[in-house]
């Protein structure tokens, strides 16, 4: 099996190289060939984007949501009867995508983790791909890490909880760590890898004791103790900020998805 990749930015890349260097046979193309320059011999190189689409059974698009539908119509006349073209991008609708290609069809978000193989990757399907072409993604897609099968109507929501979700843990830590350097002399390198490493251990020890968030507030912050102290402050402030930052987030997703229908 061919597996094609075109763009090579940081999904492309980081999905090409993986593939390859796990032994696939990799065929890629992008808009700025000096972009390619350090990829690992493994990776076969092609000249465009119709040389890729030719040559292979799977084509991940990895393009921007506003040069999606253009690439997507460009490599269609190309592309094997029934090779499976998968966009990276979750606000371009299959609807949208069917007005170029009438091609089987995927889109495929997988997350940042997927660096250290731990991606929970969000796979949907148009109703033209078989089982056979799920299996087969299935198969690939583990390469990376876990992969979650969702509707197309949850892809926005699925996307904020694993894709855009390591950029919210992020930047939430970020804003705790700032607040504890005004109360302590601790370096702040140490802060970080304290908390860190607490992070990461707390989201092991839920999933290996099969435990809920509110288990885990229950077993540290008891009655009357410190740690109530903080979680209640949290209960009672942090709803708004969240309920406000999903919002926001699903707006975007809304206009990035008008937007590249008009652009298409
Ligand atoms: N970044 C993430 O964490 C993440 C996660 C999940 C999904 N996604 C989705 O993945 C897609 C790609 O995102 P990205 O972050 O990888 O973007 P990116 O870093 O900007 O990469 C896009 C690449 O596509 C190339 N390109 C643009 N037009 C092209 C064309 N006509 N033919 C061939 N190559 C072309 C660009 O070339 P140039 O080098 O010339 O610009 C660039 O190398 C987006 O739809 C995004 O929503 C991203």
């Amino acid at each position: 099996m061919n597996i094609g990749i075109i763009g090579y930015g940081s999904m492309g890349k980081m999905l090409a190289d993986k593939f390859a260097l796990s032994g696939k046979n990799v065929y890629v193309s992008t808009r700025t060939r000096g972009r390619l320059e350090s990829a690992p011999r493994e990776l076969h190189i092609c000249q465009d984007n119709t040389d890729t689409a030719q040559v292979s059974d799977i084509i991940f698009v990895c393009v921007r949501p506003c040069d999606l539908l253009n690439v997507i119509s460009g490599i269609d006349g190309a592309a094997k009867d029934d090779a499976l073209i998968v966009s990276l991008n979750g606000s371009v609708s299959f609807e949208a995508i069917r007005d170029v290609t009438s091609k089987k069809t995927a889109k495929v978000i997988p997350s940042v983790t997927a660096e250290i193989d731990r991606s929970q990757t969000l796979v949907t399907y148009s109703e033209f791909a078989g089982e056979e072409d799920k299996a087969r993604l299935k198969e690939l897609l583990s390469i990376i890490g876990n992969v979650i099968e969702l509707p197309e109507n949850e892809m926005g929501m699925g996307s904020e909880l694993v894709s855009c979700m390591p950029g919210f843990i992020a930047s939430m830590f970020d804003v705790v760590c700032e607040s504890a350097r005004k109360h302590t002399d601790i370096p702040d390198g140490q802060i970080v890898n304290m908390v860190l490493n607490t992070m990461s251990a707390t989201g092991d020890l839920m999933l290996q004791k099969d435990m809920s968030f509110k288990d885990v507030v229950g077993r540290v912050a008891t009655k009357g103790g410190i740690t109530e102290v903080g979680t209640s402050v949290i209960y009672d402030q942090f709803p708004k900020t969240a309920d406000e930052l999903f919002g926001k987030t699903m707006a975007k997703r809304r206009k990035t998805s008008l937007e590249s229908k008009k652009e298409g």
